[in-house]
């Protein structure tokens, strides 16, 4: 399909992009369950950087599949594309000089695998939001976890469509007994200390 296109170099690169915004471009992926605390992790993490003067930007899976994948559901093939395309944005914002923080569930391991294949060795960071799927359930913010159990839903994430754990994240956080701001700065501090962020 892409066989008769070129891709095009351009004078102005990530470096240049990324040595005007003052940092280090990278793509800070959550995943875990729904309910896990992904997307209220992340958005205080943005606040965070945005007060450090950072240049960032939030993907959050309930928000994106309005629009770019308002068209997908939620089997193993829709998934899959899902986190296809925004992988595939999420390396272009690195591109831009951005930093990047995802909330999407993401339950198979090859694509979130696919996403770091995307980017240069330490842009991706993979923070497990390891949240059990009883605390889940018994948050069940939205009332899905209600409605997959009643078979109102299909394809419900822990219920009838699995969820593959990473195995070696660059953070995992699994503090979900403390206040959500605890743990976000608990992760900044982790994205700091390790270098990812300055
Ligand atoms: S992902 O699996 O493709 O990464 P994504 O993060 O975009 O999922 O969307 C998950 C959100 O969609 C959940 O937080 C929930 O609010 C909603 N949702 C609706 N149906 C489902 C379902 N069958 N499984 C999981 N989440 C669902």
């Amino acid at each position: 399909m892409t066989s008769n296109i070129k891709w095009h170099e351009t004078t102005i690169d990530k470096e240049h992009r990324a040595k005007a915004l003052g940092q280090k471009p990278s793509v800070i992926w959550l995943t875990g369950l729904s309910g896990s605390g992904k997307s209220t992790i992340a958005n205080l993490l943005e606040k965070k950087l945005y007060e450090q003067s950072h240049h960032t930007y939030l993907l959050d899976g309930d928000n994106v599949r309005h629009g770019l994948c308002g068209d997908l559901g939620f089997d193993d093939k829709a998934r899959v594309e899902n986190i296809r395309r925004i992988s595939e944005l999420s390396k272009l914002f690195v591109d831009s000089g951005l930093i990047v923080i995802t909330a999407f569930i993401s339950p198979f391991k090859d694509d979130r695998d696919y996403c770091r294949s995307l980017l240069q060795a330490g842009e991706f960071v993979e923070v497990f939001v390891d949240t059990p799927l009883a605390v889940c359930e018994q948050r069940d913010p939205k009332g899905l976890y209600k409605k997959a159990r009643q078979g109102d839903i299909k394809h419900f994430t822990g219920i009838d469509s699995a969820y593959q754990a990473p195995t070696a994240p660059e953070i995992h956080l699994n503090f979900m007994d403390e206040p959500p701001t605890a743990t976000a700065q608990r992760l900044y501090e982790l994205l700091k200390q390790k270098g990812y962020v300055s």
